[in-house]
């Protein structure tokens, strides 16, 4: 089945985790993207997963309604719904799932499930301005996010290769448990980017870990900052305090430098010179900036725009528009998985 229309609409739904988020496409482009950041998880230093589905429950519905408004489109023009259908909190899917389906069945327009990871690095289509450059095919995919650590091949908007992944922890992770030491609220990322803006990143030394090929591994760098924290928390109770700003600059430094490497490594194995990253670590400055400084060596590198690095629809709804023009639908038997 291959649909021709000239003028798509496409919806996407994300809700994935714990960002409610519905965006409206007319082809590529985004009309309007809307996301609910649920602070319900706020004290609890973490996602709770109970508390996740109930507040997508609660929200899905005034969020579609300010996605169709902001784009000026009502319901019935809409050709075709997509939304994340794994992997995530299976409660949270499930909430997107159904949702979808019930739209789909009453609208009768297909159903198209979306892989979260593939929504992610097909970010850098969704078209945002005129005269707006695209990156080409094969392009490596630095995929950093809360979940993931990946690089990937995309050799097509469909089709795509994982070459490198983590063993533990994702980059994501990294940031969040490092901030929990430090007494940071839940996702820390953005804080220990912040302080690092004001420290030295050269203060202290984080040991980059040794993995072969292309794989991560983060355990190692947060264990080593569990044990440094410990270890000059005997000797002077305010270090942490004291030296705040340079212990996040030199950590996310080992981080960058790591991620660095490996990038590098991939672009020399596989002789591709073009590198997209998404997720929500790409919104961290000191990776934006190290990445960029690598057209320096020939190598072209798309960074996302910040609104588009975390959880959101639109890049749900990219990839929704391109199984749409390949036929590519879904049934109501889908059903969400949790892990990849
Ligand atoms: O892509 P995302 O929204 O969720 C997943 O799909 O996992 O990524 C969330 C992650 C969190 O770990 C958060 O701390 C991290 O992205 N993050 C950052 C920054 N902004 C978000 N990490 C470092 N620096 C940032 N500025
Ligand atoms: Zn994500």
């Amino acid at each position: 089945m291959l649909f021709n229309d000239k003028e798509i609409i496409i919806l996407g739904i994300e809700t994935s985790c714990d960002d409610t988020s519905i965006a409206i496409l007319k082809n590529n482009a985004l009309l309007s993207n809307v996301v609910y950041n649920q602070d319900v998880h706020n004290k609890y230093g973490g996602v709770v997963p109970e508390f996740a589905s109930r507040a997508h429950l609660l929200n899905i519905i005034p969020v579609l309604e300010c996605a169709l408004d902001k784009a000026s489109i009502k319901l019935s023009e809409v050709n075709a719904i997509s939304f994340t259908n794994g992997p995530g909190l299976m409660g949270s899917l499930l909430v997107g799932n159904s949702f979808a389906k019930g739209l789909a069945v009453a609208l009768g327009k297909p159903l198209i499930a979306v892989n979260h990871l593939h929504a992610h690095v097909l970010s850098h289509f969704i078209k945002l301005e005129d005269n707006q450059s695209f990156p080409t095919f094969p392009h490596l995919s630095l995929l950093i996010s809360g979940g993931h650590t990946q690089i990937i091949i995309i050799h097509d908007y469909l089709k795509y290769e994982i070459i490198g992944n983590t063993l533990d922890d994702a980059a994501g992770e990294a940031f969040d448990k490092a901030a929990k030491m430090m007494g940071f609220p839940y996702p820390g990322g953005p804080y220990i980017d912040n302080c690092a803006q004001k420290g030295n990143p050269h203060k202290f030394q984080f040991p980059i870990p040794t993995i072969p090929n292309l794989d991560f591994s983060f355990s190692g760098i947060k264990t080593s900052l569990l044990y440094f924290l410990r270890d000059n928390i005997q000797k002077n109770q305010n270090f942490i305090n004291e030296n705040i700003n340079d212990i996040c600059a030199s950590y996310q430094r080992c981080i960058v430098d790591f991620l660095i490497l490996k990038i590098k490594l991939a672009v020399k194995q596989t002789g591709i010179r073009e590198v997209t990253l998404s997720g929500g670590v790409s919104a961290n400055s000191e990776v934006r900036r190290r990445f960029k400084e690598l057209e320096n060596e020939n190598i072209k590198i798309y960074l996302p725009p910040k609104f588009l690095t975390t959880d959101n629809a639109a890049m749900v709804g990219i990839v929704g528009y391109y199984k749409y023009l390949a036929g590519m639908v879904d049934d109501l038997k889908v059903v969400p998985f949790a892990k990849c």
